[in-house]
């Protein structure tokens, strides 16, 4: 059930969906009338047809690599921009939205209006009320996995709400239904897709990423959720249950379905496993979450210092080691694990003697993903326990309807900390500084209002 049918607060507020060309809209529900409209209608009508990525600048407070006493603006918690009043006419040159961008590597966020991909018929519109700040958005903002696309409006861990649904989008979606977005925003689903086909979308060869790449059929560029609103293929996009918060859902769209389908795949939750976590941030506490959700009987959580190891415990950790603290941890821990998730993406990780924590055949699963190589592996060690390494992106699907169905089920909270979205700039900087606990989720508070999550 999704939290559409059991809302009727929400639901009280909101005006019948109308229905304009193939496309159903509705008009922004529970809306104060002098809100409405604050779209400047010189910059909507000065927007291309969406192909390339418009912005205009509104307003530059927010910093990704310093930490500046940041004036909350008003605009940074509008209501969604081209919902107005008066339905958009199904033309893409109506289509603006605003949001938190980086313009370059190192240069404060911006509040900028944007041009969306292009509308397709297949497509969902979100009003954004969520959305977790992942690691993976820091190392985009500053370019370290290569250029990054500019400018990109980051966030892949979102929840908001339906507001416009495409005539063709996959049945299930409904204007005014809970939803969120992972990573990926679009997954080819072509018959001679065998990944796509075969429950594998999240490796689809012509996949694309929610936000800073190019749609290969020109419909312009992605843009993530650090926005009033965003936009992105139905097949991408989720139904959230009832009985699961907005922000742990928005933090398991990303953080926790890339935990959960490695748990799952390599069997945590069999009888004797003994799994261990590294790193404990957003990715690594929802591995501690999940795998005991899943029934994992023996959960290790690795971190640095001593600092995490009462709320590694509280998560459901059995054991904790703090790798920075505990002199010759490598050794006295050797061979007691048979599955690492490890989340770490600094390039001087330890690698060996996380490796050496695993028993004979035992399967090593990096998640993080560093800026640069990953430590020479010593391949005799491995030959000789007949270690797998291996990698993971994200989950499909299926895993992570299956995963937030779960969560809702078993009352999985994720650990957040909410901010408004103005802040966004502020948070990066508290987040590269490690501070999250042990995530942080924006909130867009004029759109959450209406949610009651
Ligand atoms: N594969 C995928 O599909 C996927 C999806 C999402 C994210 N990611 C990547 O996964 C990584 C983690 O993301 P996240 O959002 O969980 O990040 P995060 O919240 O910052 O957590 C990373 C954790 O790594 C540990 N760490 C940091 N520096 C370290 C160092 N020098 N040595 C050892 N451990 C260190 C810290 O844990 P302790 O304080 O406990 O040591 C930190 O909390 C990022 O690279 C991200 O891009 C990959
Ligand atoms: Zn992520
Ligand atoms: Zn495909």
């Amino acid at each position: 059930m999704t939290e559409e049918s059991n809302n009727d607060a929400f639901h009280a507020n909101t005006e019948p969906a109308k229905t304009q060309g193939n496309t159903k809209y509705i008009a922004q529900a529970g809306s104060e009338p002098g809100k409405m409209g604050e779209t400047n209608p010189d910059i909507l009508h000065a927007t291309s047809n969406g192909a390339e990525p418009t912005t205009v600048d509104e307003t530059p407070p927010a910093s990704v690599h310093a930490n500046p006493k940041h004036k909350k603006t008003e605009a940074s918690n509008q209501p969604t921009s081209y919902v107005t009043s008066e339905p958009p006419m199904g033309d893409s040159k109506q289509d603006i939205f605003h949001g938190w961008l980086a313009t370059d590597a190192t240069s404060p966020l911006k509040h900028q209006s944007f041009t969306p991909k292009t509308w397709e018929e297949t497509d969902v519109d979100i009003k954004v009320t969520h959305c977790g700040v992942c690691a993976s958005d820091l190392h985009t903002m500053r370019s370290g996995w290569g250029e990054t696309l500019y400018p990109v409006c980051c966030g892949h861990e979102i929840v908001g709400i339906a507001i416009r649904v495409g005539s063709h989008a996959r049945p299930g979606i409904k204007i005014g239904d809970r939803v969120g977005v992972g990573p990926q925003g679009y997954n080819c689903h072509k018959p001679d897709c065998s990944c796509c086909m075969g429950g594998r979308e999240n490796y689809c060869p012509n996949r694309i990423g929610t936000y800073g790449e190019r749609y290969p059929s020109g419909a312009g560029i992605s843009y993530g959720g650090f926005a009033d609103s965003t936009r992105h293929n139905s097949n991408s996009v989720f139904n959230i249950p009832s009985g699961l918060d907005s922000s742990s859902a928005a933090v398991m769209l990303c953080a926790g379905a890339t935990v959960y389908e490695p748990l799952k795949e390599h069997g945590a939750a069999a009888p004797g496993k003994r799994v261990g976590v590294i790193g404990l941030g957003g990715l690594g506490h929802l591995s501690v979450l999940f795998a005991k959700t899943m029934g994992c009987q023996h959960v290790v959580a690795v971190s640095r210092s001593e600092a995490k190891r009462s709320d590694a415990l509280a998560l459901g950790a059995d054991a904790y080691i703090a790798t920075a603290d505990e002199k010759g941890w490598g050794e006295k821990h050797a061979s007691s694990l048979d599955l690492i998730i490890c989340t770490v993406s600094d390039p001087r990780m330890p690698l060996k003697e996380y490796l050496g924590l695993l028993r004979p055949k035992g399967t090593f699963c990096q998640v993080g993903i560093p800026e640069g190589p990953l430590p020479q592996l010593d391949t005799m060690a491995l030959v000789l326990n007949g270690t797998s390494v291996c990698f993971s992106d994200s989950a499909s699907p299926g895993n992570v309807r299956e995963m937030l169905g779960l969560a809702a089920e078993k009352g999985v909270r994720a650990w957040t900390e909410t901010r408004p979205m103005g802040e966004i700039g502020e948070v990066v900087g508290e987040m590269e500084k490690g501070r999250a606990r042990f995530r942080f989720v924006m909130v867009n508070e004029g759109n959450d209002e209406r949610m009651k999550q």
